[in-house]
């Protein structure tokens, strides 16, 4: 088991890279039959999600858009609350079949307050994938449908989510010791 530091916290390996392709694989299955004749649009929350979205996507084999939105309630290890968004959604939603595709939902807060916004454009059905969920620590419940893997309440970093900006190039996910 791997021990790294980034910034001042050490972190060890928590999930290795074969598995968590694996389970994205798994998850791109899933999608694929549920939308087998439809052409969903992913909507990919950046920054955290972009590589969980690019390689759910490779595995994706319907017609299917993405497109990318930022949001960010994160300051270093907190949330801090807010939701803000700092790139508009150019797409129309009305009709539309829309999966959300998150790196990871902890306390659901962001979801939550995302959720309605996107409801107002009325797609034709809308879905949530998140590569992780920290269903421990829900403070705002939410229905995710396609979760690759149900983590503790800990920090973690790497494939693409970040510690105050660090850990996102790495391959595999790692836990805060
Ligand atoms: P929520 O609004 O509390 O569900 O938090 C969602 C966002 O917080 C995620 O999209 C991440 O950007 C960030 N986040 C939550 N937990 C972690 C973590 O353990 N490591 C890195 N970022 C996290």
């Amino acid at each position: 088991m791997a021990v790294i530091k980034v910034h001042d916290k050490s972190f060890e390996t928590y999930l290795p890279e074969d598995q968590i392709q694996q389970r994205i694989k798994e998850l791109a299955t899933a999608i694929n039959t549920d939308y087998a004749g439809k052409r969903p649009l992913f909507i990919a929350i950046l920054n955290g999600s972009f590589m969980f979205a690019a390689d759910l996507f490779k595995h994706v084999n319907i017609d299917a858009e993405l497109c990318f939105i930022k949001l960010a309630s994160y300051k270093g290890m907190k949330s801090s609350g807010n939701v803000v968004t700092s790139i508009g959604l150019e797409d129309d939603l009305f009709g539309k079949d829309v999966v959300i595709v998150e790196d990871i939902v902890d306390t659901g807060k962001t979801l939550h307050n995302f959720l309605p916004k996107l409801m107002h454009q009325q797609p034709k059905s809308l879905k949530i994938a998140s590569l992780l969920h920290k269903s421990e620590a829900t403070e705002y419940p939410l229905t995710i449908d396609y979760v690759g893997f149900d983590i503790p309440n800990k920090f973690v970093v790497g494939y693409g989510l970040d510690y105050d900006g660090l850990g996102r190039n790495l391959k595999e996910i790692y836990q805060l010791i």
